[in-house]
C-alpha cells in the first residue's frame, strides 16, 4: 500500500451528499469505504466505482446502532492499514415541532446524527492517528445555528453535532487531525424529491463534495473549522 493512497470512510454514501462525496474522492483516486441501510443502493453505488481502480469497500448498517457501527469499524481496519478521511454524513430528517412530534422522535434523531458520529468516530480514531493527513468532516446543517420552525428534534441534533465536532476540534488540535463542520443549506438529495421548486433554487449536493475535496487538499498546516453554504437565494 502506497504511503500516498488515501483510504476514506463515508456514512450514508447511497444517496445525496453522501454520495456526491463518495464520487468525489473515488474519482480522486482515493479507497473508500461505504455504510447504509439498503443492500440494493450499497450494490448500485459499489458497481459505479467499480470503473474507477480504487477499492471499494461497502457494508450494511444502521449508524443508529453502536454495534452496527463498532461491526462496520472492525471490517474496515481488518482490510486496511489506516484511515485518513471520515466523512460523518449519514443523517435523518423528520420534521416536527418539538410540542406536537411523535414519541421517539428525539432519539431516533440523536441517535442517527449525533451518537453515530460519536461512536464511529471514538472507533475509528486508532486508524486515524496512523495517517499523515487524517481529517474528520461532520455534515452538520445550517440547523446547527439557526432553529426554524418544524425542525424541533433536528435542530437539537445537529446542535449537538456541531457541538461535538468543536469538541473534537480542541481535543485533536494537537494530534494532526484536523476536524472540519460542513453546515449546508438546502441541498437536492432524496430527502427534496417531489418538492416543486426550480432546480437552481436549491444547492447541488455535488458542490458540498467539491468543498470537502477543496478543504481536504489544504496544507497540513491549515483547517477549515467551519463551512457555511448557502442556496444563492437564501434558505428556504
Ligand atoms: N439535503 C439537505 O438539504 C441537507 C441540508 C443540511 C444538512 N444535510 C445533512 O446532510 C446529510 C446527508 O443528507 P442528504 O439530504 O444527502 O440525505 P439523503 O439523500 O436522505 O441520504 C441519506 C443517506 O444516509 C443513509 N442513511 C440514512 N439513515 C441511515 C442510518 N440510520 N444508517 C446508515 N445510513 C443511513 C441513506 O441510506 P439508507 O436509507 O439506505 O440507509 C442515504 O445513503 C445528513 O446528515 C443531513 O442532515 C442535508
Amino acid at each position: 500500500m502506497n504511503e500516498r493512497t488515501r483510504y476514506a470512510v463515508v456514512t450514508g454514501g447511497t444517496k445525496g451528499i453522501g454520495r456526491a462525496i463518495c464520487q468525489k474522492l473515488a474519482s480522486e483516486g482515493m479507497h473508500v469505504a461505504v455504510c447504509a441501510r439498503n443492500q440494493a443502493d450499497l450494490a448500485t453505488l459499489e458497481s459505479e466505482l467499480a470503473e474507477l481502480e480504487i477499492s471499494v469497500l461497502t457494508r450494511v448498517a444502521d449508524v443508529s446502532r453502536k454495534q452496527e457501527v463498532l461491526d462496520f469499524v472492525k471490517e474496515i481496519t481488518d482490510r486496511w492499514p489506516r484511515i485518513d478521511l471520515l466523512v460523518n454524513n449519514a443523517g435523518v430528517f423528520i420534521p416536527g415541532a418539538i410540542l406536537e412530534e411523535e414519541e421517539g422522535r428525539l432519539e431516533q434523531m440523536i441517535e442517527t446524527n449525533l451518537y453515530s458520529a460519536y461512536h464511529l468516530t471514538r472507533a475509528l480514531m486508532p486508524a486515524l492517528l496512523k495517517s499523515p493527513m487524517a481529517h474528520i468532516f461532520n455534515i452538520c446543517s445550517i440547523a446547527s445555528q439557526i432553529a426554524y420552525p418544524n425542525g424541533g428534534s433536528y435542530t437539537i441534533s445537529k446542535f449537538a453535532l456541531l457541538g461535538l465536532t468543536k469538541a473534537l476540534r480542541a481535543e485533536l488540535l494537537d494530534k494532526n487531525v484536523r476536524v472540519t463542520a460542513v453546515l449546508p443549506g438546502a441541498t437536492w438529495s432524496h430527502s427534496w424529491k417531489g418538492v416543486d421548486l426550480p432546480e437552481d433554487r436549491l444547492m447541488k449536493a455535488q458542490d458540498v463534495a467539491d468543498v470537502v475535496l477543496a478543504t481536504y487538499n489544504l496544507s497540513p498546516s491549515a483547517v477549515v473549522e467551519e463551512i457555511i453554504l448557502r442556496p444563492q437565494l437564501g434558505d428556504l
